[in-house]
């Protein structure tokens, strides 16, 4: 890679994704034992989605001669107190990886590297989709309310919303 520096920062990103899988799978874990089957199945292939934007930094750095490589990771939080609580939480953790990616498209820019600003357009986009994606789930859960028919009507979209994603 033509800076070392911005090798450095992709590996952290490569961390970052990491994490956001294995967030993501602790997550759906805790709506499949909580009978939200639809949420566990929509998180589950967030998790999977995660994993293929960590993959696509690994070949990246890798391709351009750098060398990809993980770092250890937290152990992800496994309680929570709702649905509601579990997708606020994605959506924090979605705009943390917004600001991360943005700073690194910052870095590119100040090391002249255009072909790695290039490259994280894909994931600048891939971020509004995210963000967008999960205001609408939490808009959807604060109409329907917290009562059994409310989230059970929440977890068949999120069904819906998991058969329907391609990763
Ligand atoms: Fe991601
Ligand atoms: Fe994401």
């Amino acid at each position: 890679m033509n800076s070392k520096k911005i090798e450095d920062a992709i590996n952290q990103q490569i961390k970052h994704e990491e994490h956001s899988s294995r967030i993501y799978m602790a997550m759906a874990s805790w709506c499949e034992i909580n009978g939200f089957r639809g949420a566990a199945n929509f998180l589950y292939k967030q998790s999977d989605e995660e994993r293929m934007h960590m993959l696509k930094f690994v070949h990246y750095v890798n391709d351009r001669g750098g060398y990809a490589k993980l770092s250890p990771l937290e152990v992800p939080v496994a309680d929570f107190s709702s649905l509601k609580d579990v997708f606020e939480q994605v959506l924090k953790h979605e705009e943390f990886i917004t600001q991360a990616i943005n700073k690194l498209y910052e870095l590119s820019m100040d090391e002249k590297d255009y072909t790695t600003g290039n490259f994280l357009q894909w994931y600048i986009n891939e971020q509004i989709e995210e963000e967008s994606t999960m205001h609408e789930i939490l808009d959807k859960i604060s109409l329907v309310g917290s009562d059994k028919a409310g989230m059970f009507h929440i977890d068949k979209e999120l069904e819906n919303l998991a058969a329907t994603k391609v990763v």
